[in-house]
């Protein structure tokens, strides 16, 4: 390395200057290299992708298991409509929660944000399964959404965020599995927030009577 740099030096500086910028211009240059360029724009797919600018990329995934029937789970959580189990209630709502379309606005305190704003949900998935649980996706729906900061002047970017959940029976424990990944321009405890909303879970279902003495829920746990 140190033998090619010195190499390149005397080269650069003597009259035969000519094969360095040969090899600046192979190698693109320095300043101008740019690995993330060639990445597929954020979406819904879950592969390594390029947020765009003003924001950056981050990813959650959690789990619980819970010794109860997995439609127990689908009950309290598919109709998109019914946010209960995230400890809030949509502002508005558009369509049918158990079909794709449907809609929600819920009131969100973001990153130093002035106010609470309204930020729209949209489901664009939704299969049951046969064993009582669901695969779901849905998407913030009015990115890119910028808003107010306390800093006057200052704006904050939310430009994607996608979720998919996925409830099924796994030798009779309820299984769910949300994962999300979002291009924001701040950092945003999202495993925190998917956490509590699993508690939340568990103490509906616990208050309800429906999971045993003595059973065993697993989780949530974040990888
Ligand atoms: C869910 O948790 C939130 C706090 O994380 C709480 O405000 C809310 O009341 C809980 N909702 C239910 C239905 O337990
Ligand atoms: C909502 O959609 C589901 C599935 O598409 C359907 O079975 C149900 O009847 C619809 N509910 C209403 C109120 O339209």
């Amino acid at each position: 390395m140190l033998f090619t740099t010195i190499v390149l030096s005397a080269l650069a500086t003597s009259t035969l200057a000519f094969p360095f910028k040969e090899f600046e211009k192979r190698n693109g240059g320095h300043k101008s290299n740019d690995p993330q360029a060639s990445l597929p724009e954020c979406n819904a797919d879950p592969v390594a992708c390029r947020c765009p600018a003003d924001s950056f990329y981050q990813t959650s995934s959690s789990y619980s298991f819970w010794p109860v029937h997995a439609s127990e789970i689908t009950r309290l959580t598919v109709n998109f409509l019914d946010a209960a189990w995230l400890g809030t209630t949509p502002e508005r709502t558009e369509g049918n929660g158990t079909a794709v379309g449907a809609k929600r606005y819920l009131r969100t305190e973001l990153p130093d944000s002035q106010k609470a704003e309204l930020v729209m949900e949209e489901l664009t998935e939704l299969t049951l399964r046969p064993d009582g649980g669901y695969y779901s996706k849905f998407r913030m729906g009015d990115a890119p959404f910028w808003y107010e900061k306390k800093t006057p002047g200052k704006k904050g970017l939310i430009a994607g965020s996608w979720d998919n959940i996925d409830v099924r029976d796994i030798n009779g424990m309820a299984y769910m599995l949300w994962d999300i990944h979002v291009c924001f321009m701040d950092l945003f405890d999202l495993s925190g927030f998917h956490e509590s909303a699993m508690n939340n879970l568990t103490s509906i279902l616990k208050a309800e009577g429906k999971i045993p003495q003595g059973a065993a829920t697993i989780g949530p746990i974040t990888f």
